[in-house]
């Protein structure tokens, strides 16, 4: 019988995913099923007890459900815990277990994919929400100093607060970069979606830095802003979607993709 699998989130239309693991099933040569499922805004936990009912072996949980997700798993993953948010669940025995392949994808895609090595570098994450939150942790494991800017500083005064004595991550306020440079820029705000660009100042990157948006589908003004600025290299979220679905597809399936084919394809 064919394995079924799907991604929640609203709206979920222009999700990448359903082609994403239906390239990495066909190249392993898995029997399963990957849809798009909307989930209403205040239906994500019946839609996960349907799926569940209905013996789906588990889902991606996005946009505006990875906390939703966090708080109604029965088990958690340290990555999960670490950032209070789930992007992958797997049903197992009755129970729903959840873990978050996120900040192992950001990872991924600069140090494999990009060839950045982290360790030792400064790094600025701009924006203090879920999608900041998500990949912190991992960035701070890499052996990296971080800055958190934000535009209300409380909310990454409460993020770095987690760090506390490691003397390694910061709340800045976007006020106080000016002078400050980065080997690593990684925008995590969502001014994206509104074609909208973070107070940033001039001469922020180091010479061969990496401007990173976890936006991907189109050139975002952060990205403008960041080659214009004379970034050595600019990407967007798209290689960190790829790398955080082969993770699940690994946990799911017992076999890590090929990553390159799936990315090259999809920029084509
Ligand atoms: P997500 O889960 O995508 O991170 P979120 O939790 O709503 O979404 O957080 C959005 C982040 O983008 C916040 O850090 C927000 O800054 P504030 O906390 O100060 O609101 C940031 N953000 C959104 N629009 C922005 C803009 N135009 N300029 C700068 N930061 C912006």
């Amino acid at each position: 019988m064919t394995d079924k699998y799907a991604v929640i989130g609203n709206p979920i239309s222009h999700s990448k995913s359903p082609l994403i693991h239906s390239l990495f099933a066909a190249q392993t040569g898995q029997d399963m099923s990957y849809e798009a499922i909307e989930a209403p805004l205040d239906g994500f936990a019946a839609t996960i007890q349907r799926l569940r009912s209905e013996g789906y072996k588990g889902c991606n949980v996005t946009v505006p459900f990875k906390f939703e997700a966090y708080q109604l798993c029965d088990e958690l993953a340290p990555r999960a815990r670490d950032a209070k948010a789930v992007n992958t669940i797997v049903f197992r025995d009755g129970k729903i277990l959840g873990t978050n392949t996120d900040g192992a994808g950001l990872l991924n895609d600069i140090q494999n994919n990009l060839g950045v090595k982290l360790m030792w570098k400064d790094a600025l994450l701009l924006g203090a929400g879920g999608a900041a939150a998500g990949v912190l942790w991992p960035l701070f494991n890499a052996g990296i100093g971080i800055d958190i800017a934000n535009r209300t500083i409380e909310k990454a005064q409460l993020l770095a607060d987690e760090f506390k004595g490691s003397g390694t991550v910061y709340a800045r306020r976007y006020d106080e970069l000016a002078g400050r440079k980065y080997d690593l820029v990684i925008n995590a705000t969502s001014s994206g979606l509104k074609d909208d660009l973070p107070p940033l100042p001039d001469g922020l990157f180091k010479p061969g830095a990496l401007a990173y948006d976890m936006m991907y589908g189109r050139e975002t003004p952060f990205m403008a802003y960041a080659r214009k600025q004379g970034a050595a290299l600019v990407a967007d979220g798209l290689g960190m979607l790829v790398e955080q679905a082969a993770d699940a597809f690994l946990l799911w399936r017992g076999v890590r993709p090929d990553t390159r084919p799936v990315l090259e394809k999809l920029r084509t």
